[in-house]
């Protein structure tokens, strides 16, 4: 077991590199299957989401190979069967997108249902009524999603909720179904338009990615393509808070500053100073911060992957400010960490009533999940003292080299392993 060993207190200063997007990577990775051909990723975080998608992509019988520290070759022609099990799919969320993907090139797709964050229920009937438009038949049997159609065709769908694995997967089935299809409510994420023009770069014809309504004309071929990831939008907010946070000054670079604009628009409204470039953003707070409200929304909208990192800033802001979680119905349970550091915060439901502490201090806590986890490093780089943070395993699915980018801008923290049984010997 690793833990993370954090003595807070310390402005961090200097400058941090963003790497590529977790939640564009693990759509694209799957994506890859619909080529039968080879395809080269650059700007691929190192992440360990990333390498359980390698992981099964092996398993299934691609040959996936860096090329470079953050570029991969990843060629499926060998891949036969289109399976995912559970001891792989379990892992991630992501794993559900092989659906969309194999049914694209086999028509067919077996995939267990998904791991993932737990914010409470996470349904997946919007995917299941897309693939159903396009005439597949889908079941669920013998713990597997079940998914297969002699021919997909062209349809129109609309979700009754916007979401972003709903449009991801409905998107990489219906670039081989016949005719058009029309998405409409669709999920406007960066990483949405990403996978839209990685697809169209293996010759698919998707227009109108990034607007709610998304228009794919089928393709017969798809072949392989060379593509960079875009810059991940979470990881540079959240390095923008732990700047905010510890009262730093961090430029933050390889970053699209419009994927920004939500979070860049609360820091300003808490008091920091935000300097935009065309790659890069630089956060300073030299003042107190400002209490302000924050509702979470689908893109355009403040990012609910940004929620446990701006709640637990304003957790040390000057007065009371109240965040509203209005994408997931469970995402504050970090919150009781939080409390062992000394933050006073109410939750009800999806809102949080959180009043202003001077500084917190450190304490041992858990993660529970990725961004509440790298709240609760953020939490531990601004409190006094030392902080231990267990369970960090959450953390590494989604930041690369999260350690070395925080030591290089002046954080005292460390990873420690802890051996299995350590504490029953020592007891
Ligand atoms: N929903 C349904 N039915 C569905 C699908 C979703 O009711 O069939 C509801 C969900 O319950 C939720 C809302 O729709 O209330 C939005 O869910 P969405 O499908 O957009 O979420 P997701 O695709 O499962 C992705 C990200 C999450 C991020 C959300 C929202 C990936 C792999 N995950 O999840 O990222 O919170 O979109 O932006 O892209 C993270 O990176 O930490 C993370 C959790």
């Amino acid at each position: 077991m690793e833990k993370y060993v954090i003595n807070g207190g310390n402005a961090l200063h200097g400058e941090v590199e963003i790497s590529g997007a977790k939640n564009a990577a693990v759509a694209i990775i799957p994506a890859t299957v619909l080529a039968q051909d080879i395809c080269v990723i650059e700007n691929v975080p190192n992440i360990s989401d990333v390498s359980i998608l390698f992981q099964i992509l092996r398993d299934l019988g691609a040959n996936v190979r860096y090329l470079a520290k953050n570029t991969v070759e990843i060629d499926t022609r060998n891949i036969r069967e289109p399976v995912v099990p559970y001891e792989s799919a379990r892992h991630l969320r992501a794993s559900y997108y092989f659906l969309g993907a194999f049914l694209g090139r086999f028509g067919e797709a077996h995939v267990s249902p998904p791991g993932g964050c737990n914010f409470g229920v996470r349904p997946i009937d919007q995917h299941i009524k897309g693939f159903e438009a396009l005439g597949a038949t889908v079941t669920t049997d013998y713990g597997f999603i079940n998914a297969q159609s002699d021919e997909m065709f062209g349809a129109h769908i609309y979700l009754d909720v916007v979401s972003v694995g709903a449009t991801v997967n409905i998107m990489l089935a219906a670039v081989r179904a016949k005719g058009l299809t029309i998405l409409e409510n669709a999920a406007k994420e960066p990483h949405i338009v990403d996978l839209a023009n990685f697809l169209n770069s293996m010759g698919a014809d998707i227009r109108g990615a990034g607007t709610d309504v998304i228009k794919i004309h089928g393709v017969d071929i798809m072949h392989g393509t060379n593509y960079p990831i875009i810059p991940d939008q979470i990881e540079a907010g959240t390095y923008m808070t732990i700047a905010a946070a510890t009262g730093g000054d961090v430029l933050i670079k390889n970053v699209i500053p419009k994927h920004l604009e939500a979070i860049t628009d609360k820091l300003i409204q808490a008091g920091c100073e935000i300097e935009e470039y065309d790659d890069s953003i630089r956060v300073r707070r030299t003042g107190v911060l400002n209490k302000t409200n924050v509702k979470t929304l689908p893109h355009p909208g403040f990012p609910t992957d940004m929620q446990p990192q701006m709640t637990t800033l304003l957790s040390i802001a000057q007065g009371t400010s109240i965040v509203t979680e209005g994408v997931w119905d469970n995402r504050f349970k970090y919150v009781d960490e939080l409390h062992r550091m000394g933050a006073k915060i109410q939750v009800d439901g999806k809102v949080a009533v959180v009043e202003g502490v001077e500084q917190l201090s450190g304490a041992q806590v858990k993660a529970l999940d990725l961004r509440a986890g790298v709240a609760l490093v953020q939490a531990a780089l601004s409190a006094k003292g030392t902080s231990e943070i267990e369970d960090i395993h959450w953390v590494e699915r989604g930041y690369e080299d999260l350690i070395g980018k925080l030591q290089k801008i002046g954080a005292d923290i460390k990873k420690v392993t802890i051996p299995d049984g350590a504490f029953a010997k020592n007891a």
